[in-house]
Parts: structure tokens; sequence; C-alpha cells
């Protein structure tokens, strides 16, 4: 394999930490100095309304992270993976969620194969059975109406359609949808305790088919259905392939577990988990909201992935959004990345942007296995506004690290709902105008004097300013503008790795833990000699557990 650039060699970023030297953030002196600032700063990606002018860049910042965009090959990378070349060395794959949403009729030839057309056959599969069971067509094993779908994956196969089932609620009118991830048995109790199993259906989503948590899930609910049939005298023939559904690249294996291949939806091993929910990985989510409305969320991302494969650099917000995290996180020793949405229905974001981001870009060897030349994967965090202002943005404003927001609106709410004479969503966006207004400009030790402040208080008061904000609008959250936001991300988190020489498509660092847990089993359940085998502070846990239960 060729050796990889090293970014900290580039002339950019020699220019970079030039410009670092001596920089002196003044948002409001930049704003004072330059009336066109956040007119010049705001960008428009499909229905994405993006100022960057709260952000701690100038035009020779600006200039540097474009031209360290080009010496790190940026576009002959994105282009890379858009037709689909193997850029997951690792596991020498294509990487081609960006086919999941071209349009019918386009078409990619990778390896000998018409991908586009593979996904527009799976997706009329899919659309087709969410079909019946919407329509009440789909019928259960006594012939009820289907009114309760369970999802149950992990990762990539839990938390897109989790994310997106509660983004898009308003437009959810077909069964309800519950989710399945965790391997505490508590998570399959909760979920299905209340639920008849005549009129409950399941669908086990999981790339591998092999997911230690996924199955074992899965076959929970497999025991809790048949118990419940037997409970009320149902007779179980034939009647997993009524209530039990899948996705998956392994359709053998969906074959072995008793679920019937017409009702298993593959895709392909060059989308990722965490890439996957605009896959047959949605079918939930295509349960809930109607093939119309997937196919819109489909053409929001394609929106983005097209704008991104063309604008300019200086145009192009996912490279520019990535650049900027760039410059945070190796110039400012940023650690961590808050996302705020002002959207009660986006409160899975975050958690959702954590996989997509951290198991993406959290390594520290590059491409080529040699070790990264500089800082990597910062941590995504955050929660819903305004219940984060209540919570955590003491720190954000006043505390001593660097913490680059994303602020996230929609103009139009679902619920116009009144307190009064106020409008409550405009109560709810003076809220976000006004967090990232005092972030960016703060308040001096002579404005809180001005308000009559006591010399012993005044410190305490003071907002310093210059922590940087982008700021995200749309229009309403529809299905599309969910799909932007999702591409969005996607595209900033491949913007970073490429910057810093790394895969951002495997996930090997999720292996070892799955590998330990198999083998600390037996320890647990009693077999003495496996017990020893393990180190003090493991064996003491066990020994604490064996000792409690
Ligand atoms: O945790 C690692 C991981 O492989 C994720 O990348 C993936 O999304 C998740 O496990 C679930 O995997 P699968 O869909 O194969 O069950």
């Amino acid at each position: 394999m060729r050796s990889m650039t090293n970014v900290t060699a580039t002339d950019a970023w020699h220019k970079l930490a030039d410009l670092k030297d001596g920089f002196r953030p003044d948002l409001r002196g930049w704003f004072a100095a330059d009336p066109d600032r956040a007119k010049d700063l705001t960008l428009t990606a499909g229905d994405l309304h993006v100022d960057l002018s709260k952000n701690l860049l100038n035009e020779a910042v600006l200039g540097a992270l474009v031209e360290l965009a080009d010496e790190v090959g940026l576009a002959a990378k994105r282009d890379a993976m858009l037709a689909g070349e193997h850029i997951n060395t690792t596991e020498d794959r294509a990487v081609l969620h960006t086919a999941l949403r071209r349009p019918k009729g386009d078409s990619l030839v990778v390896d000998g194969v018409d991908v586009v057309a593979d996904v527009h056959a799976t997706l009329e599969q899919v659309y087709a059975f969410a079909r019946k069971v919407r329509s009440g067509e789909w019928t259960g094993v006594t012939g009820e109406t289907i009114t309760t779908v369970v999802n149950i994956g992990i990762g990539g196969s839990d938390l897109g359609p989790v994310m997106v089932y509660e983004a898009l609620k308003p437009y959810a009118d077909g069964p309800e949808v519950r989710f399945v991830s965790n391997i505490d048995p508590t998570d399959v109790h909760e979920k299905t305790r209340d639920l008849d199993p005549t009129r409950t259906l399941f669908i086990v989503a999981s790339k591998t088919f092999t997911t230690l948590e996924t199955m074992t899930n899965a076959r929970m609910a497999r025991d809790w259905f048949l118990a419940g049939l037997a409970d009320a005298g149902v007779a179980a023939d034939g009647a997993i392939a009524k209530h039990f559904a899948a996705v998956s690249t392994a359709l053998d294996l969906v074959e072995e577990f008793g679920i019937d291949p017409a009702n298993a939806f593959g895709f392909w091993n060059w989308v990722g988990g965490r890439y996957s929910v605009d896959s047959a990985v949605g079918t939930a989510v295509v349960v809930a909201i109607g093939p119309e409305n997937f196919a819109d969320f489909l053409d929001g991302f394609h929106q983005i992935d097209e704008h991104f494969a063309s604008a300019p650099w200086r145009e192009n917000v996912p490279a520019l959004m990535g650049l900027l995290n760039v410059w945070y996180v190796n110039f400012f020793k940023a650690s961590t990345h808050a996302v705020l949405p002002y959207a009660q229905y986006l409160h899975r974001f975050a958690a959702y942007l954590q996989q997509l981001t951290m198991e993406s870009n959290g390594k520290g060897v590059k491409a080529d296995g040699s070790p990264v030349d500089t800082e990597t994967g910062e941590v995504f965090w955050g929660e819903p506004g305004t219940n984060g202002q209540h919570a955590f943005y003491q720190l954000i404003h006043q505390g001593t690290q660097l913490i680059p927001a994303d602020f996230i609106a929609v103009a139009t709410p679902a619920h116009p709902i009144k307190d009064g004479d106020v409008d409550v969503h405009e109560l709810f966006l003076a809220n976000f105008f006004a967090q990232t207004k005092a972030l960016a400009f703060g308040k001096t030790a002579a404005e809180v004097r001005e308000d009559g402040v006591a010399e012993d208080l005044v410190s305490a008061k003071v907002f310093p300013g210059n922590r940087p904000t982008t700021s995200i609008m749309a229009p309403a959250l529809t299905p599309s503008v969910v799909g932007q936001l999702i591409a969005l991300y996607e595209h900033i988190t491949f913007t970073q790795g490429v910057v810093w020489g790394i895969n951002s498509f495997d996930q090997w660092g999720v292996e070892l833990g799955k590998v330990l847990a198999k083998q600390i089993v037996p320890a647990i359940t009693g077999d003495a000699s496996a017990l020893a085998d393990q180190d003090p502070s493991t064996r003491g846990l066990i020994e604490y557990y064996r000792a409690h239960r």
C-alpha cells in the first residue's frame, strides 16, 4: 500500500498553524467591520440554510482550509467513493451508501453489477411489504391486522431507524413501531409486555445476522411470541412467517433462523451499518410513514449528495463544516462537538450521530496502518434545546474548553400551538437565536457593570463570547429535510476522515469487547478455571455478581 500523506506536513497545515499563532477571535469586531459577513458566510444546500458566520474564521482561515481540502485530495477521494472504488481498504469494500438514494433509472456499475437497479428492486420489495402491512392486507396467524411492529437491531440497525421514526412522527400513520436493541432483557420485556402477539410483527434487522444482542433478542422475541400463541390456544403452524421479517446482507442466515425468505430484504456489504437507514434497514420506517414519504426521505439525501459532489469547496456546506471541525479539533484542541436541535422530534439525532461520527472517525491509525499524524475523532453529543440550556449550556458559555456547536431548527413547526397570544414556536426559536448570539458576542465586564452589578460579581457574570456555532435552518422537518440532515453529517464525517487520512468505514475497535464477552460467559456461569483466568479486577467483579445474584 502506498504510504499516506502526512497532513501536518502540507503547506495548508503550516498556513493554518501560522494563522492560529496570534489568532485573536473577535466575532464582535469582525461583524462590526464587515456588514456582509453573515450574508457571505451563509450557504444553501438543498433546503438547508446554513449560517457559518458565527464560526472562528476569517477569509485567510477559509482560504487555508480550502487549500487543505485540495492538498489532501478531497475531490478525488469523494469521487472515488461515489464511483464505488474500494475505499474501505481494511475490509476491501466499496462505500456506496450514496447509491441507495440515487433516483430510479440512474445507473452505476460496480464490479460488473448495476447497483442502482439492485437498490430499486429491493426498495420495491420493501414498499410492497409495507403497503400490505399498512393497508391491513397483511394479517397475522389469526387473521388479525398488525397494530405494532417491533424492530430488533442494534447500532446502525437501530439508531437510524429509531431516530428517523421519532423525527417523522407527524408522518407516521401506519402501525406503531417499537425498537428493541439492548441485550439487557429488560428491553425486550418492556417493549413486548403489553402487546398482543397475534397483532405484532417483528423485523429482525442485522447486516451480519450474527450480532449477539440482536440474535439473542430475536430468539427471546420468538419465544415470547410462541408462548403467547400457546397461552391463547392458537396453533403455531406457519405463524413465524406471518409475524417475522428480516433485513440483512446474510439471507442464508435469515432462512436458517426460520424466517420465510419471502419476508427477507437484502442489502449489500458496501453499505456500512451506520450508513444504512436509507437501505432496507429502514423497513420499519417505511411501514410507519409509507413508501411515498420514504421516497421523499431518500430524495433529501440525494440532494445533499449532489451538492457535496458538485459545489466548489467555498460553497460546499458538508466540506466546509468538516474542515471547520478539523480547524477546531486540531488547532483549538476542541475534543467535543455539540449538536443541539431546536426540534423535539430530533431528540435522538445526537445519539444517531454518535455512531455515525465516532465509529467512523475514532481511529488512531491511518488507512495504510501507520499512526495518525494528529488528533482525530472528537466526541459528538447533544440534547434538544431548550432542555440543554438548563443542563449543560453553562459549560459551553463560560467553561474553559472550546465546544463548537451546531444549532438546528425549522421555520414551520409541526404543531403551531399558542400560549395565550404567544406563538410558542416563536418563543422556542427566540431561544435558539439568543443562545447563538450570546455564545458569539458574549457580555463584557463593562456591560455587566452597566447593569449595576456589584464589583465582586462582575467576573462571574462576564460571558467571554467567541464560542463558535453553526446555525442550520430548514423550512420544516419533512422526510426530505431529515434525509438532507443525515447526508450532511455523513459527508462532514467523510471530509474529516479524508483530512486525517483514516478509513472512516471500518470499526475494528468494537471487536475486542465482543470476543471477550463470549470468553467471560463461562466464568460468570460457574466455570472455575475460566474464572481463575481472569485478571484480578474482572474476577472480583464476577465474584461480586455471583455472591449477590
Ligand atoms: O458495533 C459494531 C457494529 O458492527 C456496527 O457497526 C453495526 O451497526 C452494529 O454492530 C450492528 O451490526 P449488525 O447490523 O450486523 O447486527
